[in-house]
């Protein structure tokens, strides 16, 4: 994981709001939007609802992956295209806190089981109640459920326990998710709703698997690539160098990498791309944010052929 985790005591770990500001008052057509990470975007300067002040880095993050382990349950992938991961609130600084709001912990299983990761952080009380997706059944979201289950995929766990995972462990931690903007007569879970529809919007105008096939790159288990074979396209269409994460072996310690000084790992799996925004990121007014200019540079080798971007396991891909 990149990033440095900040103190647990700036994020409200178990209040209902980041900033305690009212319900009321949150029309966001009455300011100018500010820009996330600039000067002016202070929670005393601004309203928290309409302007991002907590985290004003985002990032939208992305899986590339080869199976689910739950194909006999019909989780499969998508063909043809990346998985969603998430939307990520950032500090400026690229450091971040996480559950930020026990409120609204729907995660039944969060990783870490603290707030900070180690025993120093409160720990987070793993959630019991109905499943996340049950949020969406009053909103009449079926459409958008149905779109997550095709594109917004667990490994090992259903799929929706990611989804409480992302929306507990990063949303929470947003001013402009906060609960009170919403309103004093929101329906319950409006802003678990609209995060999903953002995430998912932030997702699809990244595609990731057409922007790479564009420039002749599919995932192949017999033809490796160089890192900048998959950097150069990424960054040339969404405007900013990306982050990509890679797993598996180091590539010293592969057979092509025998005798290398280069221990970065083999097997990409991952993409963040970073943004800061305008107003509230819902409204997607953003400018790309180089990865490499945030500190958070790839643990991908960059030896010439030393990634595999590999094919989905048989059985794994759904036709979409
Ligand atoms: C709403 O805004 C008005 C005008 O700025 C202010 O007087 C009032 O206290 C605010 N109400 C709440 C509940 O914050
Ligand atoms: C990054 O920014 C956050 C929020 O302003 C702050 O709490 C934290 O200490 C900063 N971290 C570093 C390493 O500067
Ligand atoms: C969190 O997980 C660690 C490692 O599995 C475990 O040792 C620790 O007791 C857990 N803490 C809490 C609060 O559940
Ligand atoms: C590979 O590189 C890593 C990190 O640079 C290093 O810790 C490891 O010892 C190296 N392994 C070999 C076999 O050289
Ligand atoms: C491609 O290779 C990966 C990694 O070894 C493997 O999991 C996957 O099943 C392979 N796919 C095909 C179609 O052979």
């Amino acid at each position: 994981m990149k990033g440095i985790l900040a103190s647990a005591a700036l994020c409200g770990a178990v209040s209902a709001s980041l900033y305690g500001e009212s319900n009321l008052n949150h029309s966001c057509v009455l300011q100018d939007p500010i820009w996330s990470c600039s000067a002016n975007a202070q929670p005393d300067l601004v309203d928290t609802c309409c302007s991002e002040t907590f985290g004003g880095m985002f990032l939208a993050t992305q899986f590339w992956s080869t199976y689910t382990g739950l194909e006999s349950e019909g989780q499969l992938l998508p063909a043809n295209s990346w998985t969603l991961h998430g939307l990520w609130p950032d500090f400026c600084n690229g450091s971040y806190t996480q559950y930020c709001d026990f409120d609204r912990q729907y995660d039944p299983a969060p990783s870490p089981n603290t707030t900070t990761g180690d025993a120093s952080g409160t720990p987070v009380p793993p959630y019991k109640g109905p499943s996340i997706d049950t949020f969406l059944h009053p909103f009449g979201k079926f459409d958008l459920l149905s779109w997550m289950s095709k594109y917004w995929i667990n490994q090992n766990a259903p799929s929706k326990n990611l989804w409480a995972h992302e929306f507990s462990k990063h949303a929470t931690c947003y001013s402009t998710f906060d609960t009170p903007c919403y309103g004093p007569k929101a329906a319950p879970h409006s802003d678990v709703v609209e995060f999903f529809e953002t995430a998912v919007a932030y997702f699809r105008r990244h595609p990731t698997y057409d922007w790479l096939a564009e420039a002749g790159i599919t995932p192949s288990n017999k033809t490796s690539y160089t890192l900048d074979e998959l950097q150069w396209p990424l960054t040339k269409a969404s405007g900013a160098v990306p982050y990509l994460g890679c797993t598996g072996p180091r590539f010293n310690e592969t057979k092509a990498g025998k005798g290398s000084l280069d221990g970065g790992y083999t097997v990409l799996d991952e993409v963040y791309y970073y943004f800061h925004a305008k107003g509230r990121p819902q409204d997607m007014n953003v400018r790309p944010v180089d990865a490499d200019a945030v500190g958070s540079d790839t643990t991908c080798a960059h030896s010439k052929g030393a990634i595999w971007y590999y094919e989905r396991a048989k059985g794994s891909e759904a036709e979409v």
